[in-house]
């Protein structure tokens, strides 16, 4: 991991939880479990993982249950598709990350903007937010941890660009804007689920409280008194949990099928992902619920090389070569070419992969991904601009921010009804209520003597109440039985 300037979020290291070791202060008095703070999560990106042990034998033991000899073609078909798919980004850049207005989803998609879509995985919505609505959200969230400066928390805890900040109002409102229901209510659209009956309703977007960063510009920052991490490229929700738990494994299951199979894999299926463990070892900074889409809404002008999100944008085709990777390796370390990658079973290492830890990926450990030319920036930004990225989506932080004005998001992001996400959502409710962190983060007492907090009484629309689980979810038209279940089974638990 580079040591520069920057972000993090839980689930996300763009966005931030999380969820740990050490018990920060207050966490007694609010009778939670103790979870980490921004600066224990940053802490441990930045040690180099002191929790990493080398893998035991039983993960070559589990390599050898999974492995079937079909596989081999199917490595060979994906190394020869990445390629291209490789060489395709490096041409295209930032260019290649789909761009639409708000308008157009409001409109419905063309088929080929659809298709950019579901390739790479991220896109950017431009406009659905009012240029000043954004940076009057921004300048309220300033005003508002200028005022409770004595209780603030955040990182660098010396001047704060990583605000332990979650109640705030403009964050109620952000995430309660109709422009950002519509969008999520349509990114959820694009998944399905191959059983009716899986306990999810797509189209009831739920809320997952989170961060929000303010950072400001390497040259006007104080460098060398404290430094913010540019995250490396890594994929959000747990490391070895892909192969190990088998219901995330489920989500594989066309990947590691054998032969050409792979090519029939949808990440856009919801129902395996209902019985994936994400977590099997209690990891710090991890979301526990099921988030679709990781996102955030944009505070300011930003572009590449201004300290901003970076992804490789392709989803099913880097997904598939990251799955079957652990079980090959290179007979000629710097050759790239599937003659010279034999099966390795009995190695019990999974690159990239440690436990307790995100999925990491590197050139040593993933070097058919050529990650030097395949993950791009994001486009300029605006203020009011949304961007989402799949939740297997490899990303990463930019490292600099080399640019003039502050580099600022609220993360929010998408996550569809679930009976997982109900018993979150009631949590976060109820902590909201107090003041209090949502549960994956921090269990200090947050902002609860903080002056001027957000309030469930700040959100004054139907569907924002019913996003934050403050009123009852309506069954929409040509739901599904698992929908029409889980809502009322939400319904139940909530009110
Ligand atoms: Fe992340």
């Amino acid at each position: 991991m580079s040591s520069s300037t920057i972000t993090i979020s839980p689930g996300s290291l763009e966005a931030t939880n999380g969820s740990g070791h050490g018990a920060p202060a207050g966490a007694a008095s609010t009778g939670r479990s103790p979870k980490a703070s921004i600066t224990n999560v940053i802490s441990s990106f930045q040690s180099n993982s002191p929790a990493a042990e080398p893998f035991p034998a039983r993960f070559s033991a589990l390599k050898k249950q999974i492995w079937k000899d079909g596989l081999v073609e199917t490595w060979r078909q994906v190394l020869a598709e990445l390629e291209g798919a490789v060489e395709e980004i490096k041409e295209k850049g930032s260019e290649i990350i789909p761009r639409v207005s708000f308008s157009d989803i409001q409109r419905g998609l063309s088929h080929d903007q659809l298709q950019a879509l579901r390739r790479t995985g991220v896109i950017v919505v431009q406009g659905g937010i009012p240029k000043e609505e954004a940076l009057g959200w921004k300048r309220s969230i300033q005003e508002y941890a200028a005022a409770n400066k004595d209780l603030l928390k955040g990182f660098p805890p010396n001047n704060i660009q990583m605000f332990e900040i979650y109640n705030s109002r403009s964050q109620l409102l952000a995430r309660t804007h109709p422009s950002v229901l519509q969008t999520q209510i349509f990114l959820n659209s694009l998944w399905r689920t191959s059983d009716p009956n899986s306990p999810i309703s797509l189209s009831t977007p739920v809320s997952y409280f989170d961060r929000l960063r303010i950072r400001q510009p390497d040259a006007a920052s104080e460098k060398g008194r404290f430094v913010l991490n540019g995250l490396s490229p890594h994929i959000d929700g747990g490391s070895i949990e892909r192969w190990e738990d088998e219901g995330f494994r489920k989500c594989w299951d066309k990947v590691l099928a054998g032969g050409s199979k792979w090519k029939e894999f949808d990440p856009f299926d919801a129902t395996p992902r209902l019985e994936a463990n994400q977590d099997l070892y209690n990891a710090p900074n991890q979301c526990s619920v099921f988030r679709t889409w990781q996102g955030w809404t944009s505070l300011s002008t930003t572009g590449p090389t201004e300290g901003t999100l970076r992804v490789l944008p392709n989803l099913s085709l880097a997904t598939a070569y990251i799955i079957l990777r652990p079980f090959f390796r290179s007979t000629s370390p710097t050759s790239l070419k599937a003659d010279d990658w034999v099966v390795d079973l009995e190695n019990p290492t999974f690159p990239g992969s440690k436990i307790t830890m995100t999925q990491a990926l590197s050139n040593d450990t993933h070097p058919h991904l050529r990650l030097n030319d395949s993950i791009v920036s994001i486009p300029k930004v605006e203020p009011g601009d949304q961007v989402y990225w799949h939740c297997d989506l490899v990303h990463a932080v930019e490292a600099e921010h080399l640019g003039k004005g502050d580099s600022s998001v609220v993360y929010i992001p998408a996550a569809p009804l679930t009976t997982r996400n109900v018993e979150y959502l009631q949590a976060q409710r109820e902590n909201l209520m107090k003041g209090y962190p949502p549960p994956d983060f921090p269990s200090d007492e947050g902002e609860a003597r903080f002056r001027s907090r957000g309030t469930p009484g700040d959100v004054s629309t139907e569907e924002g109440r019913r996003l934050l689980g403050l009123s009852p979810f309506i069954i929409p038209d040509g739901a599904t039985e698992g929908a029409k279940r889980v809502i009322e089974e939400a319904n139940k638990m909530l009110f």
